[in-house]
Parts: C-alpha cells; structure tokens; sequence
C-alpha cells in the first residue's frame, strides 16, 4: 500500500535504521524498487525530482507508483524531492503524493522558515508529510576552510529554530555529503550530526549518499539519519547494465530485452543499499 512518508521515516527512527529514498523517472526504475522491496521485505520512499516530473509527467509518476504500491503488500511512499515552489508542492499533494519536500536552503534562515512553514501547514491538514532543508547540499572541496565549511553546513542551534517553527517531519542536514558523484571519499562530520539530532529529536534525512562508504552510512544512521536519499549509484547501476547487455547482444533490437536486465542490475544494488540501510525485513 501507499503509505505517508512520516509513516516510514518515525518507524525508522524508533527502530534505528534508516528508509531508502530512491529516485524514479521511468517504468523500469519503479518495478525495480518494487521487486527490491518485495524481496528485501523492505519498505521504502520513490522520490521524483523537479526533473522527473519534466521528464515523465506528473501524472504518469504518480499513476505508475500507484499501480505499484497497490499490487503489493509492502508499504511505499511517494515523495517529492527538492521541490523548490510552494505551487509544484501544492500540485504533488494534489495528485496523491504521501510526502513533499520543500528545498528553501537557497533563503536566509527566516525566509526558509516563512515558505517551509506555508508548506507544512498544508501538509498537515491533508495528512501529508513534510521534509525541510538547511544547509546548503553541495560539494565539499578539500580546499575549503572551516568558516566556509560552517557556513554551508547545517549549524546545530539554526536547525532547532528551524523545526520549532516549521514543525517539518524530515530535516535533510549538510553534514559533508554532495549530490552526484565524488572525486574523493566525502568526509562526513559526524559530531555536527550527533549535535544536530540531540538539539532537534527529529528524523533525519542524508541526501547524496552515492559513493559515501558504507561505514560512514551506518555511521551516519546510528547517529540520527533515517532516511537516505539515493540515485546516482542507481543510474550508474542502470547504465552499465544496460552497456553489458548491449555489448553481449548487439542485435538485439527488443527494448524489452534490453531494459530489463538494466532494471535487474539496478534492482541488486537497490537490495544490497536496502540492507546497509537495515531496512530489509521490516516491512
Ligand atoms: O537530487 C538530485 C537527484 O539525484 C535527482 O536528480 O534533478 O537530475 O532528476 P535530477
Ligand atoms: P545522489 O545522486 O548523490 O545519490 O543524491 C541523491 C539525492 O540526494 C536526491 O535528493
Ligand atoms: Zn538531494
């Protein structure tokens, strides 16, 4: 069934491990979550980026996770990730999404706060669930020096401001990790997360994972992250599936044949992610 994403994140939280947030954009990324999760007895949140809803219609997502969480008994949240305007959170909320996500961590603190805030309050009274950003999500460069560091990083007293007023469900922290893929092993700053969760209570959210050891997730999910959002190591999981089978069989003209065993490769690594994560079996 389709489920809130609140619903997935607080079990996650009492129970000390975190929910797989993986983005989809296509049929055979979608049946590739599912048959994971299925297999894993795992729950777990499909996300779609702004472009993913470009790309794919807001209407297809939707209807096609949908489908999935109907014909299953494990439970599946559909989230927006990083939406950036009140009315695309507004339109998700419209078309059946069970989690949104308001990404104002381009604002100052008071003015991420204000438009967080008008998210929320129409979160809670459609019973859907809401994640905040603070902190700025982006590459950490060995060069950087630590005033910088602290000035993009989710700094421990703003983000018990920050969810005192906007009463979100979720925090998405900038504690070291980027988006997309890394030249060197990220270095995450863990005491800032332990400092983070001990002054907010809240659950959690660590985007950019790819590519992040698996010691440091299981780190990172001991210290408070309780969701972990997920995509490039998925992509790349696709992509070379799809190069194998294309170089094994270069007359193959069937998408079918081609797609599906991408979406198998990307399926293994999603359960392999779905265990570090150590949400298999607690569907
Ligand atoms: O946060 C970024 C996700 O990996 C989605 O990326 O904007 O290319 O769809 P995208
Ligand atoms: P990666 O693509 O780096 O795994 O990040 C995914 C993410 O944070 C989506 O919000
Ligand atoms: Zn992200």
């Amino acid at each position: 069934p389709l489920v809130t994403g609140k619903e997935l994140v607080s079990m996650a939280d009492k129970g000390g491990y975190a929910i797989g947030a993986f983005n989809v954009n296509n049929l055979e990324i979608i049946k590739a979550i599912l048959e994971a999760a299925e297999e894993e007895n795992s729950p777990a949140i499909l996300q779609a980026s702004q472009g993913a809803i470009k790309y794919a219609g807001i209407d297809f997502i939707s209807a096609m996770v949908k489908a999935a969480a109907d014909q299953t008994s494990v439970p599946l949240a559909l989230h927006l990730d990083h939406g950036t305007s009140f009315d695309q959170n507004m339109e998700c909320i419209r078309k059946g999404f069970t989690s949104v996500m308001f990404d104002g961590s381009k604002y100052s603190l008071e003015e991420n706060i204000k438009r967080t805030r008008e998210v929320v309050r129409v979160g809670q009274a459609t019973n859907v669930s809401v994640e905040g950003e603070l902190g700025k999500i982006a590459g950490t460069e060995d060069d950087i020096s630590v005033d910088e560091k602290d000035a993009y990083m989710t700094k421990p007293e703003e983000a018990k401001k920050f969810v005192d007023e906007t009463e979100v469900d979720y925090l998405a922290v900038a504690i070291g990790t980027a988006h997309g893929p890394y030249k060197g092993e990220p270095k995450l700053d863990f005491d800032r997360l332990a400092n983070i969760k001990k002054t907010t209570d809240i659950p959690l959210v660590l985007h950019g994972a790819s590519g992040v050891s698996e010691d440091s997730i299981r780190k990172a999910i001991e210290l408070g992250i309780c969701k972990v959002n997920i995509d490039t190591n998925l992509r790349q999981a696709f992509t070379s599936g799809l190069k194998n089978v294309i170089s094994e069989k270069p007359e193959e003209y069937d998408p079918r044949k081609l797609l599906g065993p991408a979406k198998d490769n990307m399926k293994e690594v999603i359960k392999e992610k779905m265990r570090l994560f150590g949400s298999s079996g607690k569907a």
